[in-house]
This record gives C-alpha cells, sequence and structure tokens, in this order.
C-alpha cells in the first residue's frame, strides 16, 4: 500500500506511512506564474497506485489546499481508471480500471469551523467541501475535525480520529500538569479524555465570541492554586481563546499554564503572542508550525485502519 502527499501535509504523511510500515511518495505539485497550481502524478508511481490501495494525505488549507487536493484526487481516479491518454503518447494510453482503493486522510480540514448556517443564504462550507471530496475517494479520515457532526451522512466512509491520547502522552511527559483545562465549552469532550489519560483534575470555562480577536469568559473559580495547568483546545488560531484562559488561571493562583491543541493555525503573530501569557506551546505537526512536537501520525493510522476494516479491503 502506497501513502502520497502534494505540498501541504508530507510530515504527516511521511508520519503515518512509518505508523503503517507503507511507503511514502510525493506527487508534483507547482504553481503557475499567475498561481494556479499544476500536479502531476510521477510515472514510477503510477504502477503501484494501480496495485493497491492509496491514501492520499491532504489539507484543506489554506483555500490553495482545497484546489491541490481535488487535483491530486482527480488524478489518482484517472490513473486507477485506466485514463492516461496524453498528448505526448507517453506509455500506455489507456489500461483496465482497477476499481476502489482511494482513501482521503485530511490532517487539517480547512472550513470546518463554517459547519452551521447562522443567517438564511450563507453556505454551511463545511460541508460543501466534505461533499466535493467524497465524490472523488472511497473513504475519508479526519484528524481532530472541530464539530464531527457536519460530516455525518456523506456518501463514503468518514473515520474521526484523534491525537488526544498522543496528545496526554507527551504533557504527561513533558510538563506534568495537575489539571487540565477546556477553553470552552466546544473542546470539553476532547479535553476531559486528556484529563482521564493522565488522571488529573479537570474543568471547563464558558466563551462568548465577540469577533474574531475579542473573547470573553464568564468568570467561574478554578481549583488551580499552586498547580501547574495545560490548556486543552482542537485548534489554536489567534491565541485569543488561550491569552484569557490563561489570565484567568494565573488570577487564580496558576503556578505554570501550558496551551496543547491538535492544529496550529498560529495566525498573525500568535505564537509571540502566546509567549507571554504561557510557559509553553505544544501542537502536533498536522499544519506546519514551529510548535509542533505531538506526532499526528499514529491517530492517521488508526483512522486508516478503521476504514480498511469499514471497507473490508484487509
Ligand atoms: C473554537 O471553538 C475553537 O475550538 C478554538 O477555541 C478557536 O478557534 C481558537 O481561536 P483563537 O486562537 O483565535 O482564539
Amino acid at each position: 500500500m502506497v501513502v502520497v502527499s502534494g505540498s501541504n501535509a508530507r510530515p504527516m504523511a511521511e508520519q503515518l506511512a512509518g505508523e503503517l510500515g507503507w511507503s511514502h511518495h510525493s506527487i508534483e505539485t507547482r504553481r503557475f506564474p499567475d498561481t494556479e497550481g499544476y500536479i502531476r502524478i510521477p510515472d514510477e508511481l503510477i504502477d503501484s497506485i494501480r496495485e493497491e490501495p492509496v491514501v492520499l494525505v491532504s489539507n484543506t488549507f489554506p483555500d490553495s489546499g482545497i484546489i491541490e487536493t481535488l487535483l491530486m484526487l482527480e488524478a489518482i481516479n484517472d490513473v486507477r481508471k485506466g485514463n492516461l491518454a496524453n498528448l505526448r503518447e507517453i506509455g500506455p494510453q489507456e489500461l483496465a480500471d482497477v476499481g476502489p482503493g482511494i482513501l482521503l486522510a485530511i490532517p487539517y480540514f480547512g472550513y470546518s469551523r463554517q459547519d452551521k448556517r447562522f443567517r438564511p443564504g450563507e453556505a454551511v462550507s463545511a460541508r460543501a467541501i466534505a461533499n466535493l471530496l467524497a465524490s472523488r475517494c472511497d473513504g475519508i479520515i479526519v484528524f481532530d475535525l472541530h464539530a464531527p457532526k457536519v460530516l455525518e451522512g456523506l456518501s463514503v466512509p468518514v473515520a474521526f480520529t484523534s491525537a488526544m491520547p498522543e496528545l496526554a502522552k507527551h504533557l504527561q511527559k513533558s510538563v506534568n500538569p495537575d489539571f487540565i483545562l477546556s477553553p470552552d465549552k466546544g473542546a470539553i469532550e476532547r479535553a476531559s479524555q486528556v484529563a482521564n489519560e493522565i488522571q488529573c483534575q479537570f474543568s471547563y470555562l464558558e466563551k462568548t465570541r465577540i469577533d474574531a480577536h475579542t473573547i470573553v469568559h464568564k468568570a467561574k473559580d478554578l481549583d488551580v492554586e499552586g498547580k501547574v495547568v495545560a490548556i486543552v483546545d482542537d485548534m489554536i488560531a489567534t491565541g485569543g481563546t488561550i491569552c484569557r484562559a490563561a489570565d484567568a488561571l494565573r488570577s487564580q493562583g496558576a503556578t505554570e499554564v501550558h496551551a496543547a491543541c491538535s492544529h496550529g493555525l498560529f495566525t498573525g503573530g500568535a505564537v509571540a503572542r502566546l509567549i507571554r501569557y504561557v510557559d509553553g506551546v505544544h501542537a502536533t505537526s498536522s499544519l506546519k508550525n514551529p510548535q509542533d512536537v505531538i506526532p499526528g501520525g499514529p491517530a492517521l493510522a488508526r483512522g486508516v485502519n478503521e476504514l480498511f476494516e469499514i471497507l473490508k479491503w484487509k
């Protein structure tokens, strides 16, 4: 079996291949001068993609990642269907269709936060993108998706996988927290899983987002006096959520505060801002980021194995 990737998820693809004991190959990706993308499956990869199931690891972030993912899926589909006709008449032009065998593993699902329609006429962007992807593969693995509900009922099976076990192991070893905090209700399930694995105290805050850069937390008494606390969230973007939660923890006597997440978006100087508020920032390699210290490969591998079972490819 082969794992392939384009330009935006190579570290995760290599980790996944290592976990599964499969080989990893890169798909050629380039940009034309007008910024449009170009992708090509190298000649030497065509046989492997036809002979065995293939897992494409690709992010739908930033926007160019959506196009690149769709183009790579299109090209893999053509190769597996045997549609190889090309103007230069290189190699066989047509081969037999080898049937289903394409999985898409998405470390960071861009647009995952636009998962509801708040006002009439809005696009439910997460669903729109998921439908496009599902039309070109046989199953999707999504890594720590913001709100999994939006992908329920797609036309292909979806495996929701999470790096929380690895995040817990990493925190226990490097920070040894006494207390895990979820900075909002949306992260309760993930953060409480980490607290259970570490066997430490847990609580959560109630957050109201005023705009992309302003959030407020409802005041709450937290039993953190003299304690080492780790705030666990699915993603850190501007860092506003973490900075406000860290303020609440410090004002209630926490001696050390860490921030951990799956997806380190770190927009607009977030890391520089965060290090004024917390003692450490810990993320996975789902996105290229300077705080990548938690392995994401094991979680992706669990998702791939789950889909292999469901699809009976084993
Ligand atoms: C929101 O519900 C998410 O789980 C994160 O808490 C949020 O996206 C983090 O954004 P920021 O770092 O900009 O506060």
